[in-house]
């Protein structure tokens, strides 16, 4: 039988990705009462702070000053915990000279964000910050009859990306993630994104943040 050029002729070698945009994924377990006692607290300071004083990239809903690393209770701390490991871990995964003794000092701002029937946040990017990323606190109750129900989506930061017009490729170019509870989310800051309207009963409540990071003895 005839060899198959493709078949044999091995890329795996001669092939690398360049200009790569890391996005992490990860689900945090054992957070059913974590998640309740943010969920609790963010319900907490809406009342407190009813004038939706705070307008972002929110369309509707309510979203906290940017202060809620600063928010005095113990869930807090083990949030800012949460966010230590998974950029420090990211971090040694991205740098070239992992074997060096390299630190790095992590400066965090966050805010909580409430959506409920109707309320979305429109397409943006988080300027003058480096990375950014999502914790997901609670999905509410989507009405599983409409599509990308409060789901965030992430847009290919490459204009001309869909020149490559061959479908079901790693090259696709629209990503939209699911609204899991206890699921972080970590990306550069100039990913633009937006949260498709969430339309059902209850909140929506997820906290969003920036790390900006500045390495120790530099
Ligand atoms: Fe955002």
């Amino acid at each position: 039988m005839a060899k198959d050029p493709v078949i044999d002729f091995d890329i795996s070698k001669s092939l690398s990705m360049v200009f790569a945009t890391p996005l992490v994924v990860h689900d945090w377990p054992d957070s059913e009462a974590f998640n309740a006692d943010l969920s609790k607290l963010v319900l907490a300071r809406e009342k407190e702070h009813a004038a939706k004083d705070v307008v972002r990239s929110n369309a509707g809903g309510w979203q906290s000053p940017g202060n809620l690393m600063k928010w005095q209770d113990p869930v807090i701390e083990a949030f800012r915990q949460r966010i230590e490991m998974l950029t420090g871990s990211l971090l040694k995964a991205l740098v070239r000279d992992a074997s060096s003794d390299r630190s790095f000092k992590l400066l965090i701002d966050a805010w909580a964000n409430i959506n409920r029937s109707g309320d979305y946040n429109v397409a943006h990017t988080h300027p003058n910050c480096m990375w950014s990323g999502c914790y997901y606190v609670s999905p509410g109750k989507p009405d599983p009859g409409v599509t990308w129900n409060g789901l965030i989506e992430l847009f290919d930061p490459r204009e001309a990306a869909n020149y490559i017009q061959v479908s079901n490729t790693i090259l696709d170019a629209r990503t939209i993630i699911d609204n899991v509870p206890g699921r972080m989310l970590f990306w550069p800051s100039w990913i633009r994104h937006m949260v498709h309207p969430y339309i059902g009963e209850g909140e929506r409540i997820s906290i969003a943040f920036n790390v900006n990071v500045i390495e120790k003895d530099r």
